[in-house]
């Protein structure tokens, strides 16, 4: 049986799971979503399609549902997807239920695994009322707790309601998606760059948007950030903050994914 697992990943955490299982069901088949969601049309003739991303703002990111409008799939594809997040998935894979559908394309099953935090962000009061009203939180367990689970319903091609947070963060978190989303496309306006920025140019590598240029030597940021923190966490200098940053925070990419492997504007 033919299986595709696209992915899209800032810090590596999605694509360490992608990896992981791949290998358990028997594909190698692993495409990012940042080299192909700019293509007029995304074909894939796959039997099994898997979609797996971080949660952003308790939705899919931006560019996760620009893929999923440009996806064509042959037949009736068992269609999965995994949403890698730090606590609150809120009804993001809903959101993606819904995206598919749109395209007549059914979501066979979704998943939601705990990992840890790429986000240097502040925790506002927003966070906190949407993390206290999370029941389901706590009960949250990480890939390497789920990968045999996940792995055996994809492999037996078993439907799977797609995973959610409790009711009312859903309907809290969906709600200010939008508006995370809307601050996040020109959030890298206010980047800053300090000093030891050596102008290597691994945040243009790895900007999975294209939203950053040298220019003598320095990064600039246009108007079309995804806000995944990819140019930020794989700076080699730590170099970019944003005002809204917790200063206390350290740089965190995924200890088993390295920089080459995220790589898209070569
Ligand atoms: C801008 C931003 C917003 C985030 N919002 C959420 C969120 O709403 N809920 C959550 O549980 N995790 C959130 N996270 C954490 C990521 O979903 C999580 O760390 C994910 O595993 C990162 O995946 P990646 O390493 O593949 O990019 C956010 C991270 C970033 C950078």
């Amino acid at each position: 049986m033919n299986t595709t697992i696209f992915y899209f990943s800032a810090t590596g955490n999605s694509l360490h799971f992608a990896k992981q299982l791949a290998n358990r069901i028997n594909t190698q088949d692993l495409v990012s979503i940042s080299e192909v969601f700019e293509q007029d049309a995304i074909q894939c003739s796959s039997e099994r399609i898997g979609v797996i991303f971080p949660v952003f703002a308790w939705g899919p990111p931006r560019i996760v549902i620009e893929f999923i409008n440009k996806l064509q799939v042959r037949g009736n594809p068992y269609v999965f997807a995994i949403a890698t997040c730090v606590g609150i998935p809120a009804k993001t894979l809903i959101t993606i239920e819904q995206a598919l559908e749109n395209k007549s394309i059914k979501l066979s099953a979704g998943f939601v695994i705990k990992a840890p935090c790429s986000s240097l962000a502040k925790k506002n009061a927003l966070d906190h009322i949407v993390i206290g009203l999370d029941r389901k939180r706590r009960k949250l367990k990480t890939g390497e707790e789920r990968l045999e689970e996940i792995a055996s319903v994809v492999n037996k091609q078993i439907a799977h309601k797609p995973e959610s947070s409790s009711w009312l963060a859903n309907r809290l978190g969906t709600f200010f998606h939008a508006y995370g989303v809307d601050f996040f496309k020109t959030a890298s306006q206010d980047f800053k760059v300090s000093e030891k920025c050596t102008g290597c140019g691994t945040c243009v590598r790895v900007c999975p948007r294209a939203n950053i240029t040298l220019s003598y030597g320095n990064p600039h940021f246009y108007d079309n950030c995804e806000f995944c923190h990819a140019c930020i966490q794989w700076c080699p200098e730590f170099a970019i903050t944003h005002p809204n940053f917790d200063t206390a925070l350290k740089q965190y990419t995924n200890p088993k994914v390295r920089v080459n492997e995220l790589i898209i504007n070569a």
